[in-house]
């Protein structure tokens, strides 16, 4: 039986093996600190962490992310499960994502609707060190930019990354 419960700091080991195995580049330290910074469920089946996801609450909306199923139990509503349940948790707000084209398909039948097209690129970075020009560079006006653009406020999200020592 698949239990969906609140993700506790003894998952994250579990959550890490989970992204490694969709090729995806998410360390331990990565999924702790963007836990910190919202709330998160897993599906456990016997104690095992079979399936993931984290949500964001900002002030206009909330974000959805890192919803991840094991491959060996994909296909019997684990995903609509752990998704509906965190919509359940964040209420009222509207609810933006990112989604994969994996998940397009499911996440229509919970009534999202799609507005856009996003590009990724992917590579190993040159240099992983501090740099000081994005350090120097931040401000609340960069914030407040931020926010007019995107249509909420997550500068708590940016000062983590900054905080963190963003590269970019
Ligand atoms: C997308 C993902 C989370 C869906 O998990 P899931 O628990 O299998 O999803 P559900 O069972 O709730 O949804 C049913 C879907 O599984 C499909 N399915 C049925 N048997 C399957 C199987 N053995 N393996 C994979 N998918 C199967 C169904 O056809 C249905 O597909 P559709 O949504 O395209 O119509 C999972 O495939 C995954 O972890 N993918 C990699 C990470 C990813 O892309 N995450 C989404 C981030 S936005």
């Amino acid at each position: 039986m698949i239990q969906i419960v609140p993700f506790a700091k003894e998952y994250l080991l579990a959550a890490e093996a989970l992204s490694t195995q969709q090729g995806w580049p998410h360390t331990v330290a990565e999924w702790q600190q963007m836990l910190a910074l919202g709330q998160g469920l897993a599906a456990l089946q016997n104690g095992q962490v079979v399936g993931t996801t984290l949500s964001w609450t900002h002030d206009r909306a909330a974000t959805l992310g890192m919803v991840i199923v094991d491959q060996e139990h994909r296909g019997q509503g684990i995903a609509a499960r752990l998704v509906q349940a965190a919509l359940d948790r964040i209420g009222d707000l509207p609810v933006v994502l990112t989604a994969t084209d994996m998940a397009r398909r499911g996440y229509a039948r919970l009534g999202f609707e799609k507005v856009g097209m996003v590009d990724t690129c992917r590579g190993v970075p040159v240099s992983l060190s501090r740099d000081p020009d994005v350090e120097a560079g931040f401000s609340d006006e960069v914030l407040v930019l931020d926010a007019a653009a995107r249509g909420w406020d997550r500068s708590h999200v940016l000062r983590s990354l900054i905080a963190g020592g963003a590269t970019c």
